[in-house]
């Protein structure tokens, strides 16, 4: 049992560093790794260290939330022509549904008001929608757009940041 004195280390969030991008690796690969439908490729990801190297060489963010010296979630962003585009949005499997997602997401919606970037844009494959639309729509996303591509349907979601938010 844990001592009365002993500190549970609270979750701090950092931008990602070259050292901390294999580990990135393996808890994308994990967190991603059950395809929801049998032979779906969709919903795997498989970001190599050279993969994510080369994503912060052309303008990518990654984040981190750590609890201790643990990584336990990671999400990334990239401005594009008036957004930022976040993607792969993880947690660790033992760390869900302790707001570790949301205060990356969080993090990633300050970082876009303090830019005066007027947007945040996220996909979501259709074959999740149930899970993670209501998901996002709790943190002030919407759908804007899904479309259909050759083996499956992706939903565009929004969140618009006003000036005073
Ligand atoms: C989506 C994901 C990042 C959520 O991370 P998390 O750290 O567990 O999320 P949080 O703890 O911040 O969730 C907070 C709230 O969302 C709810 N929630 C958590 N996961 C959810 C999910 N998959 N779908 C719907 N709601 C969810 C929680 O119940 C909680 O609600 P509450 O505050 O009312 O109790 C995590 O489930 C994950 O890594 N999934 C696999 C990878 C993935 O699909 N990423 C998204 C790709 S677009």
């Amino acid at each position: 049992m844990a001592g009365i004195n002993e500190q549970i280390p609270s979750i701090e969030i950092h931008q990602a560093k070259p050292e901390d991008l294999e580990t990135i690796s393996k808890l994308v690969a994990l967190a991603y790794q059950t395809p929801i439908n049998p032979g779906s490729f969709t919903n795997r990801a498989e970001d190599s260290v050279e993969k994510l190297a080369q994503e912060i060489a052309e303008g990518t963010i990654i984040l981190i939330a750590r609890k201790g010296d643990e990584v336990i979630g990671t999400v990334r962003y990239k401005p594009e022509n008036g957004f930022l585009m976040l993607s792969r949005l993880a947690t660790a499997p033992e760390f869900r549904n302790q707001g570790v997602g949301n205060s990356l997401v969080k993090k990633v919606i300050d970082t876009a008001k303090s830019a005066k970037i007027p947007a945040i844009r996220l996909e979501v494959m259709e074959e999740k929608e149930k899970d993670l639309v209501p998901y996002y729509e709790a943190l002030g996303f919407h759908e804007t757009e899904r479309i259909q591509y050759t083996h499956h349907k992706i939903i565009t979601m929004e969140k618009k940041l006003e000036p005073t938010e």
